[in-house]
């Protein structure tokens, strides 16, 4: 396949969702991220295949029987972190329908059903949880909590989908034979342009919520403040410290303050952990040590802190033998683990399940300045194409 062919399809999405800070906007069911489903239901149209829903909010384009046995799914998902990357994503959607043309072109008959998979949510941008389409179509959550779910305008998951989410697809072991997602690495670990995913490292986000006392910020003296700012503040740097010390990563990056005044001492400061490591007694520790010297410092500031954990997604260990098989189908690729999240990782618990990475020179990621090489993601979709084959 060449260059040209990638670059033409990549140029209808790339335009979607766009916004000023040249990164992308694409909640999950909002308005880019719908007209990205449409694209896809269009994209399906032109290749005769059938697009089916599971009641999730996932959408399959099939080539071969809907649900047919040991189907093989392939794809990604459409959303994006506020102002992130155009890869993160749609590339394995776009690189799936360019991989069957291709396998058309060669004239493979696949014997077991294909699915281009787009999951709905999986950064967890829009309602908070990531993987959440992957999760309600593998049982990891419970549909009504998932239908309660709700977005920073009080619109709830229900309420997006028009239903309450149908949940685990019956059956799911025979049906899906296996699932490949292709990804941009999103790390600089890849110095070839594609490699295969080993292992994710276990991850989760954390909602820390300071209290203390709002008052004003011109009378108040500075020794009669009880200021959660300040044990927010205290936290971020010991999260950071702690990260360096064990390994691990550590970050901060969301917060909430109210009221969020000049002019006012804050009564509350909601600040949300994110949390990796390459084990789990290491991240369990690192979440440990991170509360207790938040707590530590609320008593010093006469606030209070408590933790909630929000997601916590297990270490992944993809099917060993499959990846090895991707490997060498593609002449000794690397494999190499992730400390990024997706959909294969929720679904490995119950499916084999295998990751396509494709370089991405800079490693900058969940950013407008995330980038691939078109030649790079051409070489993607000719492993793709090749990985299907064997595997159908
Ligand atoms: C999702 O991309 C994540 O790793 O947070
Ligand atoms: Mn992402
Ligand atoms: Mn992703
Ligand atoms: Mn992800």
């Amino acid at each position: 396949m060449s260059e040209k062919v990638f670059s033409a399809l990549w140029a209808e999405i790339e335009v979607i969702g766009r916004v000023s800070s040249g990164g992308y906007l694409r909640y999950a069911l909002s308005e880019p991220e719908l007209v990205l489903r449409d694209w896809f239901r269009n994209q399906a149209d032109r290749r005769d295949m059938p697009v089916t829903d599971d009641g999730n909010g996932n959408l399959f384009a099939w080539w071969g029987d809907q649900w047919g046995r040991g189907a093989v799914l392939t794809g990604s998902h459409f959303d994006s972190v506020p102002h992130g990357g155009g890869y993160d994503g749609p590339l394995g959607i776009v690189s799936a329908f360019l991989a069957i043309d291709r396998m058309r072109a060669a004239g493979h008959t696949p014997g077991t059903p294909i699915a281009v998979v787009a999951f709905v949510e999986e950064e967890g941008g829009r309602f908070g949880l990531p993987c959440l389409g992957s999760r309600l179509l593998s049982g990891a959550i419970d549909p009504a909590k998932a239908a309660a779910l709700t977005d920073q305008d009080g619109v709830t998951f229900g309420e997006a989908l028009g239903a309450i989410p149908a949940g685990p697809l019956p059956g799911l072991r025979s049906r899906i034979g296996a699932l490949v997602e292709l990804h941009i690495e999103q790390g600089r670990q890849l110095e070839v342009p594609v490699g295969v995913a080993s292992a994710i490292w276990p991850h989760g986000r954390w909602r820390f919520d300071f209290t203390g006392h709002g008052d004003h910020a011109g009378t108040t003296k500075m020794s009669d403040r009880r200021d959660p700012m300040l044990t927010f503040a205290y936290t971020v740097l010991a999260a950071n410290k702690e990260a360096r010390l064990s390994g691990a990563h550590a970050t901060m990056a969301r917060v909430e303050v109210e009221p969020n005044a000049t002019n006012a001492i804050p009564s509350l400061v909601r600040g949300w952990l994110d949390a990796r490591a390459a084990d789990t007694a290491t991240m369990d520790s690192l979440v440990e040590a991170v509360t207790k010297r938040a707590t530590e410092r609320a008593g010093r500031d006469g606030t209070e802190v408590a933790v909630t954990p929000e997601s916590v997604s297990a270490e992944v260990t993809f099917d060993t033998a499959l990846a090895s098989k991707l490997s060498t189908l593609l002449d000794d690729a690397p494999i190499l683990p992730t400390s990024a999240g997706h959909d294969a990782g929720v679904l490995s618990a119950q499916v084999p399940t295998a990751m396509l990475f494709v370089r991405n020179p800079t490693g900058i990621s969940h950013s407008p300045a995330e980038y691939a090489e078109p030649a790079d993601c051409t070489a993607g979709v000719e492993a793709l194409a090749t990985v299907l084959s064997e595997l159908t």
